[in-house]
């Protein structure tokens, strides 16, 4: 394949953003701040966030530019025994995908279903009928891959790009309009002062907020996937990695504070527990968008924003596995973008099924749904963002790294270094083991 370029640092920006700004910010990050104290976890999150989150990023977008390969062959050849770290994150993109493609059909259906006059019968139902059914996941995930692969097939700055470009700006924009509305709801701002007014929590809770705060830094800026490696590796010269690895998470945190401001609000202008967990985008919303006056319209503007959410993240997630697939096997973008559909379409079935028919089937306890979750978030992220601290920190040549990304102040450079090689791989072994004990 011919070496393919975003047209310009702001579309990079874009889309390496529209990667970060998914799911994790819309439905994770209100209800895990909920869980966990609220504004509390907001603050250890934002310093999380500048401490692992940004030398991170740099790091990958780093190996990305200067290799110009997928992450298999990238990470081989900063240092050569170490191919399969690159490996944890394409199987950890493949992972995520299998259950992305299922979240981006159910929202489809829900957009569908507004479009349509809203929901018939009660919120819950309404989502055990649609979860529970045998056809009705899978044919909704497929639609979804196919939207993905009709995007990816375009290539990067024809599709990615460009679709990134429209989704992410009107992504902001409805988001902006659905967190009017919530705050205006009675009761509304009860819930974004609990969102944003610290409260008083038990010191000994403090660890387990600091992990899940971690968990969600990785998740939602898309670390250790080998996206930002991918992303990078169609990344110019010229442009700017410290900037963009200021700009993403940026964006990442007002599009996760903006959903936290739309959801709690009009979660508790209803009495509805703000720890509602994942069902609090799925059934407790619902039941807010049925009570208020125009709520089919708000449903629908809703999940349109979720679904851009989705799309943006699912194709970067795609996109690793078709650099790699088109590499390793010379493949051109239509064969390869093909293949790596098919393959994810195929991954979204049994996972599909976990809710419904398959829910017997209980691997360590957990469903399917929760074992390929588990499998990515919990396993492979970590290892995939530990590897590439142990390559930017210790194996590619000194101060390559910081060269490479064009760290200028002598600050900068001292953080970055201390962070990569100690506080970074510190946090994430902390992590890892914390989630392996509680399994
Ligand atoms: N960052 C995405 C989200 O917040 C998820 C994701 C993880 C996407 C890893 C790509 C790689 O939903």
């Amino acid at each position: 394949m011919k070496q393919e370029k975003w047209s310009s640092q702001f579309g990079f920006v874009m889309a390496a953003a529209g990667s970060a700004v998914g799911l994790g910010n819309i439905w994770k990050f209100p209800y895990i701040a909920g869980q966990n104290g609220g504004a509390v976890f907001i603050i250890i999150y934002v310093v999380l966030l500048a401490a692992l989150g940004v030398p991170l990023l740099i790091s990958e977008m780093a190996i990305g530019r200067s290799t110009r390969s997928n992450p298999i062959g990238a990470c081989r050849k900063i240092s050569k025994k170490c191919g399969f770290i690159g490996l944890f994150g394409i199987l950890g993109a493949f992972f995520i995908l299998s259950y992305y493609c299922v979240m981006g059909g159910l929202i489809i259906r829900y957009f569908l279903q507004y479009l349509m006059g809203g929901l018939d019968t009660g919120a819950e139902e309404f989502y055990t009928s649609v979860t529970q059914s045998t056809s009705e996941p899978i044919i909704y995930s497929v639609i979804f891959t196919l939207i993905c692969a009709v995007i990816v097939v375009r290539g990067i700055s024809g599709g990615i790009e460009k679709i990134s470009r429209i989704f992410m700006p009107a992504l902001i924009i409805l988001m902006i309009i659905l967190m009017i509305r919530g705050l205006t709801l009675s009761g509304g701002t009860e819930g974004a002062k609990f969102f944003l007014v610290p409260q008083k929590i038990d010191l000994k809770e403090l660890p387990s907020i600091t992990v899940s705060a971690m968990g969600q830094v990785f998740f939602s800026l898309s670390l250790g996937m080998g996206t930002l490696i991918t992303y990078g590796a169609y990344l110019d010269k010229s442009a700017s990695i410290p900037k963009a690895a200021v700009y993403i998470p940026l964006i990442d945190l007002a599009v996760a504070l903006l959903a936290g401001l739309t959801v709690l609000p009009a979660v508790f202008s209803y009495g509805i527990e703000p720890s509602a967990g994942s069902g609090m985008i799925f059934i407790a919303l619902p039941r807010v968008f049925g009570e208020i006056s125009g709520g089919v319209l708000f449903g629908a503007a809703f999940f349109l924003l979720v679904f851009f959410a989705a799309v943006t993240s699912a194709i970067s997630l795609i996109e690793v596995i078709v650099s790699y697939i088109s590499q390793r096997f010379s493949l051109g973008r239509g064969a390869s973008s093909a293949a790596a559909c098919t393959l994810a379409a195929a991954a979204s079935i049994p996972v599909s099924l976990s809710f419904g028919r398959l829910s017997d089937i209980k691997i360590f306890g957990m469903n399917i749904y929760d074992l390929v979750n588990f499998i990515s978030d919990a396993i492979l992220m970590p290892l995939g963002a530990l590897g590439i601290c142990l390559l930017c920190g210790y194996l590619w040549g000194k101060g390559k790294a910081v060269q490479e990304a064009g760290i200028k102040s002598r600050t900068g450079r001292f953080l970055y270094t201390a962070s990569v090689k100690y506080t970074a791989p510190i946090m994430i072994t902390v992590i890892f083991l914390t989630a392996l004990f509680n399994m």
